[in-house]
This record gives C-alpha cells, sequence and structure tokens, in this order.
C-alpha cells in the first residue's frame, strides 16, 4: 500500500499516543501564518501576550472552546503548563483538604499516577481499582464505593495506555474531576456533572506544553490563601492565565483545532465519526479468530486508543516492525503492558484505520 497517495505531504499514518496528529488544515494555516502573523508584522511566538493580538487570539480561542463544549459562564477556562502531571499536584494541593479525604477511581496508569501524587498531599480512598484484572475495564456506576464527603472524586475518562474509556459522563451527583487528556473533545460532554476537568492538549488538542483546565467557579472559594502562586487555581483565574507568560503559539494552536471542530460539525458529529473509526479496528480484531485479543473489555473500550495483543510478544513486536515498513507509525503498545495500541485522536483519518486493518488481515492470514 502506498501511504503517500492517501495522506498529503508524504505524511504517514500515524498512530502516536501523544503528541500526536494533527489537522491538516491547522498544520497549513500555522504555516501560512507563521511568518507575519495576521498582519502584525512578526509570528504569534513573537509578540508581546499582554499586546491586543495575542489577546484577541485568546479571547477568540476561549470563546470557541465555550462553544464546542457547551460551558457554561460559571465555569473558568484556563490554559496552563507543566501537562497533566502537575494538576495531579495542583488539584490536591488546591481542595484535599486536611481532615478531609478525596476519592480516586483507579482504571489505569495515569489514575494511579495521579494518586501518588495527591498521596503525598492527604489522604486519598480508592473507591474502584480494576488491577486484579489488569485494569481491563471502567466500573459500573453500582461499582463505585463513594466515600461520604469526599473532598472530590477524581477518574481519568480514558486510560490511555490500557485504552480503557468511560464512555459516559458520571451518572450521579457529585464533585467530580476528570482527567480528560486523551479524550477531550472526541465526544459531547455535560459541564454541569463536572467541578473541573483538565487535559494536557497534545493528544486532542495541539501541541505539548499547554494543558486546559476547565473549572467551577466556586470551587476557587476552597483555594488555600498561602498557595504558591503559580500553583493556585486561584491566581491563575483572577488573571486569566496571565499570570506569567502563557503558552502562547500553543494556545493558538488549540484555538485553531476548536475552529476546525466546530467547522467540522462539533462534539455530536465527532463522536459519531470516531465511534466509526474505532469499530473498523475493532472489528479486525474481533473477527481475526483470536489471532488478536484487545485488551479493553467491551463496554469499556476506548475510541481514542485501541489496544490489543497477537499470541506472543515477539509476534506483536513483529506486527509493530513490519506495519512500520508499510506506513503505519507508532503501533507499539506502552512498555507497561505490551502488545500494541493504535490511537486514532480526532485529526486521525478513517482512511487510516482501513488501511491497518487490511494489513491486520493480511499479516494474520500469513502468520496465523
Ligand atoms: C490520561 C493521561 N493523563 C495524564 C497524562 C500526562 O500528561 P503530561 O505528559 O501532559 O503530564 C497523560 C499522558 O499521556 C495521559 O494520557
Amino acid at each position: 500500500m502506498n501511504v503517500a497517495q492517501i495522506l498529503p505531504y508524504d505524511r504517514t499514518f500515524n498512530f502516536s499516543a501523544g503528541p500526536s496528529c494533527l489537522p491538516v488544515e491547522v498544520l497549513e494555516q500555522a504555516r501560512d501564518e507563521m511568518v507575519n502573523f495576521r498582519g502584525s508584522g512578526m509570528s504569534i511566538m513573537e509578540m508581546s501576550h499582554r499586546g491586543k493580538v495575542f489577546e484577541s487570539v485568546l479571547e477568540e480561542a476561549i470563546a470557541d472552546l465555550r462553544q464546542l463544549i457547551g460551558i457554561p459562564d460559571h465555569f473558568k477556562i484556563l490554559f496552563l503548563q507543566g501537562g497533566a502531571s502537575l494538576q495531579f499536584s495542583m488539584l490536591a494541593m488546591n481542595f484535599l483538604e486536611e481532615h478531609r479525604s478525596a476519592d480516586y477511581v483507579l482504571t489505569g496508569t495515569w489514575g494511579k499516577k495521579a494518586i501518588e501524587a495527591a498521596s503525598l498531599v492527604g489522604k486519598t480512598n480508592v473507591i474502584f481499582d480494576s488491577k486484579s484484572t489488569n485494569y481491563d475495564h471502567a466500573p459500573r456506576p453500582s461499582q463505585m464505593n463513594y466515600s461520604e464527603n469526599p473532598c472530590y472524586i477524581h477518574f481519568t475518562s480514558n486510560e490511555t495506555i490500557q485504552g480503557v474509556d468511560f464512555l459516559k459522563d458520571p451518572q450521579v451527583h457529585g464533585t467530580f474531576v476528570c482527567d480528560m487528556s486523551s479524550n477531550i473533545l472526541s465526544r459531547p460532554v455535560n459541564m454541569e456533572n463536572y467541578a473541573m476537568i483538565y487535559a494536557g492538549a497534545q493528544k486532542n488538542m495541539g501541541p505539548a506544553g499547554v494543558t486546559l483546565v476547565i473549572l467551577r467557579e466556586d470551587m476557587l472559594e476552597r483555594v488555600p490563601r498561602d498557595m504558591h502562586p503559580m500553583l493556585s487555581y486561584r491566581v491563575h483565574a483572577e488573571n486569566d492565565s496571565m499570570y506569567n507568560t502563557p503558552p502562547t503559539w500553543g494556545i493558538y494552536v488549540c484555538g485553531l483545532v476548536y475552529k476546525w471542530l466546530l467547522k467540522t460539525g462539533g462534539l455530536e458529529k465527532r463522536l459519531e465519526l470516531n465511534q466509526d473509526k474505532a469499530q473498523v479496528l475493532y472489528d479486525a480484531i474481533d473477527q481475526s479468530d483470536g489471532f488478536y485479543t484487545g485488551h479493553a473489555k467491551k463496554g469499556s473500550r476506548s475510541l481514542m486508543n485501541i489496544t490489543f495483543r497477537l499470541r506472543t510478544e515477539e509476534m506483536s513486536d513483529q506486527f509493530v516492525k513490519e506495519a512500520k515498513k508499510e506506513g503505519f507509525d507508532g503501533l507499539k503498545g506502552h512498555r507497561s503492558v505490551g502488545g500494541c495500541r493504535a490511537s486514532v485522536y480526532n485529526a486521525f483519518p478513517k482512511a487510516g484505520c482501513e488501511a491497518l486493518a487490511e494489513f491486520m488481515r493480511h499479516f494474520a492470514a500469513r502468520n496465523g
């Protein structure tokens, strides 16, 4: 198969878990505006973040994101730095109170890291843990053993490494905080179910270096007064993400991605496209007579990260190697899980899923 015939600019099918592929239209616009940004005489990277031009880029990005997700006015939208990993700590430092605890739902590697960071700050209760089945599913609502009065309830909507997805917003009322790093903007979300959502940009939104935080405003009253300013949500909110120099380039590219998503039908449409794309690969797994085995259980299968393995690790390695030669990049599973992982975020084309499914069938026929 000749990938170059399908994708422009000799681009490869990029199945990387992140940073990962961005829409070509977005890359083209960023390229075209690179040297002289909208008549300013300089690139967006070279101008003051306090000037009118960048100010309007930031305002537009916030307005477009509000429209895209449907974020009510009583939520603040912040663009921070330090990745989702810093949010693991910031969340607890801002909201985990001394004589109380926070609930954590553990469905994979990133949730575990969130717990480890929060445990350095205060008491955490793990209210669900799928370790015994090697993190292959999300809980049913009845399996969540909530504590009496937690400061918040944290979960990871999509575990990127295991490919395990809740697929739904929380079904009950609570102070839910969600790490949406690997499936933000892949489906509609009802913000009223959340106190806070956060996500690193580098999978579904833009380049690494920007972290999106969407925070219900009443939460700001809980932030301790003696918090270090760069770690305080209140300080970032009061300064509209401009307490220090924000990641201007990243915010600009995220803004272009928001416009692209609005233009291509919004999040309802995106969900439809993502379900369609993921189905192509899950069908290839399910119809392989056991040659490929999916990691996540049906009902928790991620639409973004499709995890599967072959009969042996050696065969998985061989698959990844041969696939790479054919123009499919980034299929090796995370070292902690093994096997293979095809990450097919919003910007990944369906043609890539179809081409990989075909390659999978041929590989199985040759090696089965
Ligand atoms: C679900 C999830 N949470 C957190 C992280 C960590 O993000 P960062 O590298 O931006 O700190 C990742 C990174 O892959 C992730 O997939």
